[in-house]
């Protein structure tokens, strides 16, 4: 794996082999908010803080292309004020999301189906992507109503369509094509993801794109989590012996 690293600012994390794309599964905001006697959504509203500080570091450091899950399919099944407030939080920071990656240079993509949300912020969400389509730094996806057992259907579908209007045949269908028709069509994999809040598991998180990715759960409500935090979890990453099924 090639060393990437534009603008390597810390002295330690700059001697590692980054990961060209992380994911990161923002998990714990709710345990957050009750060991502290609060509703729920104030820890959505920290975790928002940290997911502004942990992407522009990760942009720093030379990360090219970024995958946060900050809402899933299966998060609609929450009470209706929490997905109420977090759709208010969604709201007031893509109003200020276009202006506030701008000094970074960052691209900002959606992944997931945006026709679940409101018509408003739909237009926000497009309006973010236009804005930030001809930056050339590193690739931010947000994963907004993603699950990836629905990306990994809607793939299907896509092609399915194209075998009975012709447009390909069964020879086609190579793991390249349904690559392709993913939300992350055209970007590599993962190579790592982190999950903090200690949970060991997916959570309908970019299923097909990890099949070689690189797991590293930490124990840190992800409004705690630090820079210092993704520092470590680069040193980790930077110690694995990826084989691919090789030796
Ligand atoms: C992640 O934190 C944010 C979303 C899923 C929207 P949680 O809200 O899942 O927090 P916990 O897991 O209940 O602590
Ligand atoms: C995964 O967290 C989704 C996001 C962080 C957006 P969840 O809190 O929804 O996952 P489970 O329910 O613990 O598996
Ligand atoms: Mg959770």
């Amino acid at each position: 794996m090639a060393l990437f690293g534009k603008t390597k600012t810390d002295a330690e994390i700059s001697d590692l082999i980054l990961p060209r794309h992380v994911g990161i599964i923002m998990d714990g905001n709710g345990r957050w908010a009750k060991k502290r006697g609060l509703p729920r959504k104030a820890g959505h509203t920290e975790g928002a803080r940290t997911f502004r500080k942990i992407t522009r570091y990760c942009s720093e450091i030379g990360i090219q292309y970024l995958t946060v899950y900050a809402f899933s399919t299966e998060n609609w099944r929450r009470p209706e004020d929490e997905v109420g407030a977090l759709m208010k939080l969604f709201k007031s920071y893509l109003e200020e999301a276009i202006s506030d990656f701008k000094d970074d240079d960052i691209v900002v993509r959606f992944i997931g189906d945006k026709n679940g949300f409101s018509p408003e912020l739909r237009a926000l969400m497009e309006e973010n992507e236009a804005c930030s389509r001809d930056r050339t730094g590193m690739v931010l996806n947000i994963a907004m109503n993603y699950g990836s057992r629905d990306e990994i259907v809607r793939a299907v579908k896509s092609i399915a369509a194209d075998v009975r209007d012709g447009k390909l045949s069964d020879a086609d269908i190579t793991e390249r094509l349904v690559s392709d028709r993913l939300y992350t069509a055209g970007q590599p994999d993962p190579d790592l993801i982190i999950r903090p809040s200690g949970e060991y598991r997916i959570s309908n998180f970019m299923l097909w794109q990890s099949a070689y990715t690189e797991f590293v759960i930490m124990n840190k409500l992800w409004p705690d989590f630090r820079k210092s935090d993704l520092d470590e979890a680069l040193r980790i990453y930077s110690q694995r012996n990826r084989r691919y099924g090789g030796v």
